[in-house]
């Protein structure tokens, strides 16, 4: 019942999200929702701030546990109770926000001005950030297995390559952001 509440208002945010791009009077050929992409892209935000702020207990810690929140004036200052793991919620909001971008990617149809090939760099570097990201997933369980068969060799070398894998991942990020810069500094005109 709960999940049936919650997609409903998901599906009710979308549906308002669109009408009110829509609203926006862009003209024949430009790219539109881009009010969507801007959700997509806070929603990534936010599921990288979040993993990155729990796995370090910086101001934010996540406990497994049911739904809840408490806060108090000393570090970390805010714990947060789920049913679900902080990795969860990276892979599901960033997947979700990507989708939305995407959804602004598509209504574009001139990919020759700078905008359009920041934009265009940016949906690339968002497909791959999430097969990366998969791969990352994969690398992880490999790791646990290992760790728990005492398998220390094959533990040594996914250990290795993770530190690339992460190195990677981050990387795009990076570049990610940089493009997105670009994307927002030159499409306001
Ligand atoms: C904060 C997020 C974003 C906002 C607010 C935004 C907004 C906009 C706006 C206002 C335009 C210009 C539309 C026009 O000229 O009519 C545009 C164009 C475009 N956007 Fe975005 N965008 C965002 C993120 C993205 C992302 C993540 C991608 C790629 C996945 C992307 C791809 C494109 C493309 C290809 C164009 C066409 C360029 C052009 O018409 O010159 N945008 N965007
Ligand atoms: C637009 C999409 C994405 C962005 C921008 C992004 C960004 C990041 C960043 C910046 C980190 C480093 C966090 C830190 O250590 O502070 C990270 C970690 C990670 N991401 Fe993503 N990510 C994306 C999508 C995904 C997806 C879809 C998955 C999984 C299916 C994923 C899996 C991981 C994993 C496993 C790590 C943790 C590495 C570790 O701490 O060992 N990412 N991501």
């Amino acid at each position: 019942m709960k999940k049936l509440a919650l997609g409903l208002m998901l599906l009710l945010l979308f549906t308002g999200l669109v009408a009110a791009d829509e609203g926006g009077g862009e003209k024949e050929g430009e790219a539109e929702l881009g009010g969507l992409a801007a959700f997509g892209v806070g929603l990534v935000f936010v599921g990288v701030a979040y993993y990155s702020l729990t796995k370090r207990g910086l101001i934010i810690e996540h406990r497994r546990g049911s739904p809840g929140i408490v806060m108090r004036p000393e570090r970390a200052y805010i714990t947060v109770f789920g049913p679900v793991y902080p990795m969860t919620i990276h892979h599901s909001l960033t997947v979700v926000g990507t989708l939305l971008a995407l959804a602004h990617f598509v209504t574009c149809t001139d990919y020759s001005t700078l905008g359009g090939k920041a934009g265009l760099g940016m949906a690339i570097v968002l497909v791959l950030m999430n097969i990366s990201g998969f791969y990352g997933r994969y690398v992880h369980v490999k790791i646990e297995m290992a760790a728990r068969k005492k398998q220390s060799e094959r533990l040594k070398r996914f250990a290795v390559l993770l530190r690339r894998w992460k190195l990677f991942h981050i990387a795009l990020a990076v570049l990610f952001l940089i493009l997105l810069g670009i994307h927002l500094a030159v499409v306001g005109d």
